[in-house]
């Protein structure tokens, strides 16, 4: 099922999420329902928050479904391990048209559970490993414009605020 994406300001989006502690039926849906909802939005990434749930899930799919072997679901996700620096642009579902570079680690790993609860480890460069942080910032309650210099932060939510007022945003 497609599910409305939330948008910034909504406060789901800035709240820490809580650990998930069931592997079962319902947290299979609320993942499908994650990637269903992030392809038709077309997106690369999605955290549950974004979806208006609370938990510590994301779902990643760097080539857009156009391979089915690339879809990662990460519960309970952290970064273990960074390695160099990278300064691309990022946007977010949340944050619709806005976009900025940010600066994130080249290179990380990531330890999560599966769907079955089971332990893993994964390393993510370049593109993969900006979803990686993006994502995982979402589950803290973090959104990349938290990661923007405070001119830059606040030229954006001045434009948010704006769209607001005209019924744009
Ligand atoms: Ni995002």
């Amino acid at each position: 099922m497609i599910r409305p994406i939330v948008k910034y300001p909504d406060p789901i989006l800035q709240r820490p999420t809580e650990l998930v502690t069931e592997f079962n039926d319902e947290l299979r849906t609320l993942a499908n329902d994650m990637f269903e909802s992030m392809y038709a939005a077309k997106g690369i990434g999605l955290a549950a928050p974004q979806i208006g749930v609370g938990q510590r899930l994301t779902v990643i799919d760097l080539s857009n479904k156009e391979k089915p072997d690339e879809k990662i679901v990460l519960v309970n996700p952290e970064v273990i391990e960074t390695q160099g620096r990278q300064y691309e642009e990022e946007g977010c579902l949340s944050l619709p048209e806005i976009r900025e570079k940010v600066v994130r680690a080249a290179k990380v790993k990531v330890k999560a559970q599966n769907l079955d609860g089971e332990w893993f480890e994964m390393e993510g460069e370049e593109l993969l490993a900006r979803a990686f942080q993006h994502e995982i910032d979402h589950l803290d309650g973090v959104l990349f414009i938290y990661r923007l210099s405070g001119l830059k932060r606040d030229l954006i939510l001045r434009r948010i605020r704006k769209l607001q007022r005209t019924g744009e945003w």
